[in-house]
């Protein structure tokens, strides 16, 4: 069996005891002669493995008693709509922030359901940047401020949490949660797919504070009402059974590796390896300042774009795949999620310097 450095966006690199692990459990988990995948969610050792589940993640991320912590399906795509059905409270409108792809299909879908202030908008950058605090447009009576943690496509990242009074803040975690240790406290919701830093995909997380429940709007469809959910413990309907227990199998890794604290130091070398390379070399260019550089998904462009397709075609040769950047914003894009270890990085770097060396 040989492994390569899978890069890709989501789905992503898992690691591979997680992938071990299941592979041993498969046919007969913990001696009941069954696999998870065969079991009713009803039955306590579903249930257990939910409960660990949910258990893990609290501890991971330290959510305080407050919120209420949900596994539900439909992607972040889902939640762009569930948002506002659920947390509009009465009022007619909300504020977005606009910092690249995710955060424009987060605006559209809010638009079928409300009123949508752009707060700040760094559409004119490129989608290079974050505009500053200073500058955005906070109506402090809408619903919330919705913001993208993390833009996979862009390659831009917040750095911190914006701080605007009471005002619920709302925010897409699927490309940076677990990353990196966060305040829980300082938001009203995160969300997040499970597929770049928790698992396979099919998962998304919900994170929502209490005072936020019970006011979603009367044609809001069942399975995504936040009260109705967490009531029934995320299984208003049967959940996806097997990715919950793979979700559990990635918090149980993160566990052992020392926590989100220990990723996130890892991370930093990791990002700071391969920005570096990028920094020093004539032939590799990152458009986003760098102030704002994501840790998990780095874009990047090759001065002749003519080399792009012998760069692929290399680097998969070499083991390291899924490079292509997306097809909005072309050349390349390595993610580096949790998943991916150090020597991954060290080999993409070492692959670059010497496609460098040969090509330039
Ligand atoms: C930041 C961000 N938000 C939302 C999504 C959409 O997630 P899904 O395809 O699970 O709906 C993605 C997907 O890759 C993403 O990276």
């Amino acid at each position: 069996m040989s492994r390569i450095f899978n890069f890709s966006a989501g789905p992503s690199i898992l690691p591979e005891s997680v992938l071990l692990k299941a592979q041993q459990e498969l046919l007969d988990w913990h001696g009941t002669g069954m696999s998870v995948m065969e079991m009713s969610h009803r039955g306590k050792e579903f249930i257990s493995i939910a409960e660990e589940l949910k258990n893990d993640l609290i501890d991971l991320l330290n959510i305080p008693d407050n919120y209420k912590v949900l596994f539900l399906q439909g992607g972040a795509t889902g939640q762009f709509a569930a948002i506002p059905q659920n947390i509009l409270r009465g009022k007619d409108s909300a504020c977005y922030v606009n910092t690249g792809a995710w955060s424009t299909k987060a605006i559209k879908e809010a638009k079928n359901h409300c009123n949508v202030t752009v707060s700040a908008d760094a559409k004119a950058s490129n989608f290079t940047d974050i505009p500053s605090y200073a500058g955005w447009d906070v109506d402090q009576n809408a619903a919330y401020l919705h913001y993208t943690a993390n833009e996979t496509i862009h390659g831009v990242e917040f750095q911190d949490i914006p701080d605007f009074g009471d005002i619920p803040l709302v925010c897409d975690m699927s490309s940076n949660i677990l990353s990196r240790t966060v305040d829980i406290s300082k938001f009203g919701i995160i969300y997040a797919g499970s597929q770049k830093n928790m698992g396979p995909a099919g998962v998304t997380v919900v994170i929502v504070r209490d005072d936020l429940i019970g006011q979603a709007d009367s044609k809001i469809a069942s399975v995504f009402d936040y009260n109705q959910q967490a009531k029934n413990d995320s299984m208003l309907n049967t959940p996806a059974t097997y990715n919950w227990y793979l979700v559990g199998l990635v918090l149980k890794w993160v566990k052992d590796s020392g926590g989100v604290a220990a990723m996130e130091q890892q991370n930093q070398i990791k990002a700071d390896t391969l920005y570096k390379a990028i920094e020093q070399s004539s032939l590799y260019s990152n458009p986003v300042k760098n102030t704002v550089r994501s840790r998990m998904n780095v874009p990047f462009v090759l001065a002749d774009s003519e080399l792009d397709a012998e760069f692929l075609k290399l680097a998969t040769k070499s083991g390291l795949t899924t490079l292509k950047g997306h097809r909005s914003v072309g050349g390349m894009r390595a993610s580096i999620y949790n998943a991916m270890p150090v020597e991954g990085v060290n080999a993409l770097v070492s692959f670059m310097a010497e496609f460098e060396k040969t090509h330039a």
